[in-house]
């Protein structure tokens, strides 16, 4: 095995990316491969809206949305532009941590164990510290998840895409992403009493990976039926190279503060940290 580190910047840290590589498969293979991890178009960070065809007046809370990481859960919340960029409208005051908007790219998951490599997808989780996580779907609820290398190994990782346009993100081929309304089929105080209630969200992301509507995966707690749900599409809405640097701008201001207090320790802490955290990475 042969392990090539690719230095990249990541919300203010040079982090190292291993692309392992098994030395029996041909080199033009490989190079194509190497290529692909390193493709920096396919690092162009982008926020995620949603809009949603359906005529139905409960789409109107997922058409124009845009996706936040939450809970471990993918959600769709209303947006608004805050200057020049997408945010989330919060939907109940003073929620702690903030709510953090998808802000991710694509990039090789690494896993011996898939072969051909994958192609997954990654968000930021928090901006300070800087976090990155996986975004995978749930092997057993097919529901749009986050989480570590560890958490998401087991479930399905990619192959993340895009359309040919490069606007909208697909997944295995194409675009079966559903918003579900999780509140549908319990009373407002047993849905205020779950974390996701408790702060206003309400829809979910799944992907209807056996294209049947999500047959059997969606039910209502204990009545009949399955909660409500409308297909959604994944657009892809680029970071500006302003914000794009702000944002590295930012995180190094960020680092010489806590390294200019003498913390030399958390200088490298937190990027050390999300290295182990985020990808799970086997030295
Ligand atoms: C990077 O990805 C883009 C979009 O898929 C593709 O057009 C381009 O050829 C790729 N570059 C490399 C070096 O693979
Ligand atoms: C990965 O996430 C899981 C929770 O999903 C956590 O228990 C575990 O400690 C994390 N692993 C690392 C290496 O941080």
């Amino acid at each position: 095995m042969a392990a090539l580190g690719l230095g990249i910047f990541l919300g203010g840290c040079i982090t190292a990316i291993p692309v392992v590589t098994g030395v029996a498969e041909g080199v033009e293979h490989q190079k194509k491969q190497n290529e692909e991890a390193a493709n920096e178009t396919r690092m162009i960070k982008f926020n995620v809206l949603t809009s949603c065809d359906s005529d139905d007046e409960l789409a109107d809370e997922i058409d124009d949305g845009i996706v936040v990481v939450r809970h471990n859960k993918v959600w769709i919340l209303p947006c608004e532009e805050k200057d020049g960029k997408p945010v989330p409208i919060p939907p109940e005051d003073d929620i702690t941590p903030p709510l953090h908007a998808f802000a991710g790219f694509y990039i090789q998951y690494p896993d011996d164990d898939r072969s051909p490599p994958e192609r997954g997808m990654v968000s930021t989780i928090s901006d300070d510290p800087p976090m990155l996580n996986w975004i995978y779907i749930d092997k057993e609820t097919y529901e749009l998840r986050y989480g570590n290398r560890t958490a998401s190994i087991e479930h399905i990782v990619g192959e993340w895409d895009w359309t040919e346009d490069e606007s909208a993100v697909t997944l295995e081929g194409w675009e079966g992403f559903v918003a579900v309304d999780e509140s549908d089929g319990m009373s407002d105080e047993e849905w205020e009493s779950t974390p996701w209630g408790a702060e206003g969200l309400r829809w979910a992301v799944y992907f209807d990976r056996d294209d049947n509507g999500l047959s059997g995966k969606i039910r209502k707690p204990r009545g009949k039926g399955q909660k409500s749900r409308f297909e959604v599409v994944l657009n892809r809405k680029l970071q500006s190279d302003e914000e794009q640097l702000k944002q590295m701008e930012d995180a190094n201001k960020k680092m010489q503060v806590k390294s200019q207090g003498g913390l030399k320790s958390q200088f490298t802490a937190p990027a050390a940290n999300r290295r182990k955290n985020v990808w799970g990475r086997k030295d």
